[in-house]
């Protein structure tokens, strides 16, 4: 019996070790990721002045989700504050004390939006880049005009952290806390889409909706996040836990008044579409073409 009972304690110990081992693994690979430098200089971009260009700007920080993590003054928000995940605040993009926007070039606009990496080299954390790579010039250039409009509001956000469950999560890529570790900063720019009630533009808009719907659009809980209900549902053309049985004017329902053609609510605080009623008719019918257009696919494939 006593025997059984050392080595039963050698197996734990051991066990204990090795995990300990790993831990301080993940911890070293993780720290030299967030601590990477890359050299990215972005292709130049010519940011138009006037008021049409920020207003639009402004349409574009509200539908492209920026509002959600930035605040609606820009001046940023809690988005993860969870011991075991980490405590990251979006950042202060005005140009008040503790804002971005004091200093910002336009290349620095521009690398942090689409490579994801800050003015000194280093990978942003959480702002989604991969999501945003593919916005266009034309598009990109107004959000920036509407982001160098923005009042000074005076807000220095606590630094950010990551914890160990944070770590496991970005040394394994379960979710992208680096985005730019999953951007091809070489790559040329993708050909801009021209705006119209066709898939290909809504291709394009539907990129917002990706992170929370998967790539796939079949919904299910997000990676990363507690599990907690409402999920994002099944956008594809699945006849059971999709679209399939919805019209267009359902689908607008939806996304300008979040109510769902059985009239039930869609929670304000999970889907966006108090931020997406701005859509304009053209953007919501190009988006509902390509959700008919993607492959039917059964709940939670992501
Ligand atoms: C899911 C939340 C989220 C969304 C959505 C989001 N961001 Fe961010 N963003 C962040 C976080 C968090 C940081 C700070 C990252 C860091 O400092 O490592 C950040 C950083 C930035 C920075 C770099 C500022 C700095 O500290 O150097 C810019 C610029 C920026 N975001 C612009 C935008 C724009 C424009 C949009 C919409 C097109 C947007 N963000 C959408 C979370 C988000
Ligand atoms: C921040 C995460 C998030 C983003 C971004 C997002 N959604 Fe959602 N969406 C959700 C969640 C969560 C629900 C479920 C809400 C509920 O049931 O109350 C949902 C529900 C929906 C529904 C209702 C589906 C049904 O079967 O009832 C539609 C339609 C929808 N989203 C479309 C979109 C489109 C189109 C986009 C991109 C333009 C988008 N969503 C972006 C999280 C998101």
């Amino acid at each position: 019996m006593k025997k059984i009972f050392k080595w039963i304690g050698w197996i734990v110990g051991i066990v204990v070790g090795l995990l300990i081992v790993a831990l301080l693994g993940v911890y070293v690979v993780s720290t030299m990721q967030l601590n990477k430098t890359y050299q990215v200089e972005p292709a130049a971009l010519t940011i138009p002045t006037g008021e049409a260009a920020i207003t639009e700007g402004g349409r574009q920080f509200l539908t492209r989700g920026c509002i959600d993590c930035h605040g609606e003054n820009g001046a940023g928000k809690m988005v993860v504050d969870d011991a075991l995940i980490g405590h990251v605040i979006a950042s202060n993009l005005t140009p008040g004390k503790g804002g971005v926007g004091q200093n910002y070039t336009d290349m620095d606009w521009v690398r942090a939006i689409r490579h994801g990496i800050g003015p000194d080299g280093k990978p942003l954390v959480i702002m989604p880049s991969v999501e945003y790579n593919a916005i266009n010039d034309d598009d990109l250039g107004t959000i920036v005009a509407y982001l160098k409009s923005l009042p000074a509001v005076d807000h220095t956000p606590d630094p950010i952290t990551v914890g160990p469950l944070g770590r496991v999560l970005l040394v394994s890529k379960a979710i992208p806390v680096l985005p730019a570790e999953q951007i091809d900063h070489d790559a040329p720019r993708p050909v801009a889409v021209a705006k119209g009630e066709t898939v290909e533009y809504g291709h394009y808009l539907a990129q917002t909706c990706m992170g929370c719907h998967g790539e796939g659009l079949s919904g299910g809980p997000i990676p990363g996040l507690p599990p907690d209900p409402p999920n994002p549902q099944n956008l594809t053309p699945d006849p059971e836990s999709g679209l399939g049985k919805w019209d267009e004017a359902d689908f607008a329902l939806v996304m300008r008044q979040g109510q769902r053609p059985d009239g039930t609510a869609v929670d304000p605080a999970k889907m966006p579409w108090p931020a997406f009623q701005h859509m304009t008719d053209e953007e919501l019918n190009a988006l509902w073409l390509y959700l008919q257009s993607v492959p039917a696919k059964p709940y939670g494939e992501r």
